[in-house]
Order: C-alpha cells, then sequence, then structure tokens
C-alpha cells in the first residue's frame, strides 16, 4: 500500500494505518520517502499512454509517500482494496478511505496492489 503524497500533506496517514489496523491487519514494514520518476514509472507502467499518465506520475513524485507491507490472511489485498475505495472518490461508497475523505481523481490518497502478483511485484520494487 502507499498513502500517496496528498494523504501524506493532508496528516491522514495516522488515519488511514489506523483503519487498517482496526480491522486487523498488520503494519510489517513502513517508510516515509519521495518516489523518483523512475519507479513511479516502473510502479505505474500498466498505465503508460493513458491520458492521465503524466499527472499520475507528478502527483505520486511531488513529495514524500508513505510506502508500506500490509499483512493479513490469504487475500489481504482484496480487503485493503475494498477499504480503499473506487478509484474515482466521486463514486467511493461511504465508509471507504477515497469515500470519506477524497473528492479528486488523482488525489485520491491511497494505493493498493491490485492482486497478490501485483503486491509481490510492487513490494520487490519499492523494497528490493
Ligand atoms: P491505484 O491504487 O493508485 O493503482 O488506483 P486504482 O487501482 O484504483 O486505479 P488505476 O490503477 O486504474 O489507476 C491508477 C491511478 O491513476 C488512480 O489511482 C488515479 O489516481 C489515476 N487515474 C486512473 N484513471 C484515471 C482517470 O480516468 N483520470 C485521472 N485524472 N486519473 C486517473
Ligand atoms: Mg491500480
Amino acid at each position: 500500500m502507499i498513502c500517496k503524497p496528498d494523504a501524506v500533506e493532508r496528516g491522514l496517514v495516522g488515519e488511514i494505518i489506523g483503519r487498517l489496523e482496526r480491522r486487523g491487519l498488520r503494519l510489517v514494514r513502513a517508510e516515509l520517502r519521495q518516489v523518483d520518476k523512475e519507479t513511479a514509472g516502473s510502479h505505474y507502467g500498466e498505465h503508460l499512454g493513458k491520458p492521465f499518465y503524466d499527472s499520475l506520475i507528478a502527483h505520486i513524485t511531488r513529495g514524500p509517500v508513505l510506502l508500506m507491507v500490509v499483512e493479513g490472511p490469504e487475500g489481504t489485498w482484496q480487503v485493503v482494496r475494498t477499504m480503499m475505495g473506487a478509484t474515482n472518490p466521486a463514486a467511493a461508497a461511504p465508509g471507504t478511505v477515497r469515500g470519506d475523505l477524497a473528492l479528486s481523481m488523482t488525489e485520491n490518497l491511497i494505493h493498493g496492489s491490485d492482486s497478490a502478483e501485483s503486491a509481490r511485484r510492487e513490494i520487490g520494487l519499492f523494497f528490493p
């Protein structure tokens, strides 16, 4: 999981981690770090060429993010995705991070891996 720069800037990191912990998930690794453009490009490689790509990279690299490894039962990535809410906060359900705390598609506070395989790849990318 990543608390994106808007989450760090708005002081919402504690709120986001608190939700995960109250749910019963465990933070096993975390680091506040500014991500460089190359790493961001590799992280979001699947979106290269899309109209929002440049703003996505600009946003994720504009300030420190909190990179996190969250542990729980099998399928935890899915639990985290459900807690995040829809990509577009305008459509995200109340009770989700984005549905409660965000309004902008670019500034949607968090990233969560979308499969167990993505989680492995992303953990390897950010914590080599
Ligand atoms: P991440 O957890 O950040 O990967 O979000 P996601 O999995 O819910 O969405 P997706 O991987 O499809 O898109 C990655 C990020 O690109 C999103 O979190 C948005 O910030 C941004 N994004 C996706 N689609 C759009 C779009 O149509 N317009 C804009 N402006 N941004 C978009
Ligand atoms: Mg995604």
